[in-house]
């Protein structure tokens, strides 16, 4: 059995800080989160490395919004059921379709520059969407997003951010979480104490060999909450982006969706399109049908990569609307409007995660979690490309109203500090670079694009023989990160080998068709003692 934390400690030999509500993360989930929160109460964040370190902050194509005159959040809950392949939750949709709208107005508010054209807002198209609906500023969204929001963290004083300050575990009492202990740079251990912690940092990408999520991306939120006895769900559904880089040497850098949206056509290595014979909306179909499309077309051909071509369109055009990719391209010495850019899927997003109701509630008392490291079905088994930002804002904001009225019932009853040790773990364990390789090349090529139950079982077996590992206790980050990334890995296999049916982003050769009359239902796991 996993053990309950990844080190031996005992808070009294640790400095302990009283808090009156943590942020842990700081992508748009979080900062929007504590922004909001610091109106009732001393926000602390804690963020494993710098501010600007997180997914939000490299999010090209943009967010989803039904602002334009031609849409409604009819048509945009539409959309996004359909994208979600029949597991969405429905209430979440509508929540996040109506309330989408004052969020990002809120945004543009506190000055985020989104893209004009003649005074009112231009809005891109992108995979599964009916309407023009995505607001962007240029392919920078995310960053744009970020930068408004940590000009505003900055200016507000109630909210202290602590960088590189790495959450190691949750403290619980019973099912109520009382307080964390994080390491800090300098690697001494700390404990936080609060009756409000939400949990907002982000999502698992790191444990496949290839991703577009930056190094920060390890999963340790779902871990943590796992180890502290919370319910995750929907863990089979991960999303792959259909087109980042592939090329040898080069990170598999993100090229954006909003490309094809302009425009951009699939080639494969013969130079034809062919997403027209997987899908009548051949390039914008929903993001796991392209691809499933391009790994098929790379088996076909016998190829790394198929092709995304813009040397159709207005040179210009491009380079003033994606000057991300261009120059990201230009690196590696490919002019994108004179030659098609080599591209494959990438693991991207994760569906699944903390399991939390519609305002952002675990099933651990005191614990709340938003943003990608959260689970509610909103995005059902695939998400609408620009839901993501999105959903961060709505449901951060969603705890915010649930929690103002918490910690005014809880006023006076203190932090909950109490004494916690924990021993037993064997000596610590200070590199383990081999066992993370393995993991990432594993995940990839058994619990990835298209799976089987043959390699599933595998993949479950490899996991049960590691997991005796986890007795060791991380002696540094890295390995905290990759006991982390153990414990998410498992759960993503375990919850695939049960899923026996074909449903948006999990695809089993062995169960190709979709089987609503047994599956149209999650798959929620916790720890068995807890
Ligand atoms: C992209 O720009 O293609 C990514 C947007 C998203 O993941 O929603």
């Amino acid at each position: 059995m996993i053990p309950r934390y990844i080190i031996n400690f005992s808070t009294r030999e640790m400095e302990n800080v009283d808090c009156q509500y943590i942020v842990i993360g700081s992508g748009i989930a979080g900062l929007f989160t504590a922004i909001k929160a610091s109106a009732f109460a001393r926000v602390t964040v804690l963020t494993k490395k710098g501010l600007a370190d997180s997914n939000t902050e490299q999010a090209q194509g943009g967010i989803a919004a039904a602002v334009g005159e031609a849409d409604s959040p009819l048509l945009h809950f539409e959309d996004t059921l359909t994208a979600g392949a029949g597991l969405c939750e429905e209430e979440a949709v509508r929540i996040l379709v109506n309330e989408g709208p004052d969020r990002v107005k809120e945004l543009l508010e506190w000055g985020a520059a989104f893209d004009r054209s003649g005074g009112t807002l231009s809005l891109t198209q992108e995979g599964a969407h009916r309407r023009r609906r995505i607001l962007h500023a240029g392919d920078n969204t995310g960053g744009e997003i970020h930068r408004t929001l940590a000009r505003k963290v900055k200016e507000i004083d109630r909210i202290e951010v602590l960088e590189n300050h790495m959450v190691v575990d949750l403290l619980t009492e019973g099912k109520r979480c009382r307080g964390l202990i994080a390491v800090d740079g300098e690697g001494r251990l700390k404990c936080f104490w609060a009756p409000i912690i939400v949990l907002a940092s982000g999502g698992a990408g790191q444990v496949y060999l290839h991703t577009t999520n930056p190094a920060v991306a390890t999963g340790d939120g779902i871990a943590l909450a796992y180890r502290a006895g919370a319910e995750v769900m929907d863990m089979e559904f991960v999303q792959f982006h259909p087109t980042a880089l592939s090329l040898p040497g080069a990170p598999p850098f993100l090229i954006s969706e909003a490309l094809r949206g302009e425009g951009a056509y699939l080639r494969n290595q013969a130079g034809e399109r062919f997403m027209a014979r997987y899908h009548p909306l051949a390039e914008l179909a929903p993001r796991d049908v392209v691809a499933r499309a391009i790994v098929k077309e790379m088996e076909r051909t016998g190829s790394n990569a198929v092709y995304l071509d813009v040397t159709h369109l207005d040179p210009e055009l491009i380079r003033r609307r994606f000057p991300t990719v261009t120059a990201g391209c230009a690196r590696y010495g490919i002019d994108i409007t004179r030659q098609p850019v080599p591209v494959a899927p990438a693991a991207h997003y994760m569906m699944g995660g903390v399991r939390t109701d519609v305002n952002g509630a675990t099933s651990v008392d005191g614990l709340y979690a938003c943003g990608e490291v959260a689970s509610l079905g909103v995005h059902g088994a695939n998400r609408l490309a620009s839901n993501s930002l999105l959903d961060g804002l709505v449901f951060g904001e969603r705890i915010v109203n649930t929690t103002r009225k918490k910690l005014a019932e809880q006023r006076g009853e203190g932090t909950g500090r109490r004494e916690v040790t924990f021993s037993g773990l064997q000596e610590g364990i200070k590199n383990c670079d081999e066992l993370r390789q393995e993991l990432r090349q594993l995940m990839w090529e058994k619990v990835g694009i298209i799976r089987d139950g043959r390699d599933l079982e595998k993949a479950r077996e490899w996991f049960q023989g590691k997991m005796a590992v986890l007795e060791h206790a991380a002696a540094t980050r890295e390995v905290m990160e990759t006991w982390n990334m153990l414990v998410v890995g498992e759960l993503i296999a375990r919850a695939a080998l049960l899923r026996t049916e074909s449903r948006g982003a999990h695809y089993r050769r062995d169960f190709p068709e979709r089987r609503d009359d047994v599956w149209r239902r999650h798959i929620v796991l916790r720890r068995e003692d807890a």
